[in-house]
């Protein structure tokens, strides 16, 4: 019984430090509710964050479709296209170049993964990773290249 008396009070003074650190996480979050969004709004993720995830989902896409396992293919494109808004949100003024490159890229690689045809996934996927580049040099970033890595980022590509 004691036992049970003394673990009750350890959970329960387990609970109380972790609500106590949950309180003291949002501390630094001043000023009014206005001024408090407005702190939010301005720790979204830009493009450059957003990018490094565009980037990576691109490349576990193809070891996805070059392991044969086209779920897994299909699902890291439309997560592409699910961070690719939070881009468009963020950054307003490069929604349009983002979708454009949405809708003659992306689009052509999605119809290939449905087709499972990894002869025209690598195609489209050429022509894509070439798309992300003109988009880099057009907008003065000319010196991101986006390379496909020589393996992939993680095992998660392989068959199931
Ligand atoms: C709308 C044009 C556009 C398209 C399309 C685009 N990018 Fe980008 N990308 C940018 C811009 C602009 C930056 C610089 C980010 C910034 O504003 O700080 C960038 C940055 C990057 C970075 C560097 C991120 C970092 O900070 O380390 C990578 C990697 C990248 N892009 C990969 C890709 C890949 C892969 C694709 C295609 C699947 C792609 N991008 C398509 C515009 C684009």
């Amino acid at each position: 019984m004691l036992t049970i008396r003394k673990n009750a009070a350890l959970v329960a003074a387990c609970l109380l430090t972790a609500s106590a650190a949950t309180y003291a996480a949002s501390d630094w979050l001043k000023g009014t509710p206005e001024q408090q969004l407005k702190t939010l709004a301005e720790l979204q993720p830009g493009l450059g964050t957003v990018m490094i995830e565009y980037a990576n989902r691109f490349t576990t896409m193809y070891y996805a479709a070059h392991g044969g396992n086209w779920p897994m293919a299909d699902y890291q494109l439309k997560e592409m296209r699910e961070i690719q808004e939070v881009g468009e949100t963020t950054r307003p003024g490069r929604a349009a170049m983002l979708k454009a490159f949405e809708s003659s890229h992306l689009d052509k690689l999605a119809e290939t993964i449905k087709a499972k045809d990894l002869k025209k996934f690598n195609a489209a996927f050429k022509s894509a990773a070439e798309g992300c580049n003109g988009c880099h040099a057009a907008n003065d970033f000319a010196f991101i290249k986006y390379q496909l890595p020589k393996s992939a980022l993680s095992p998660t590509s392989a068959k199931p």
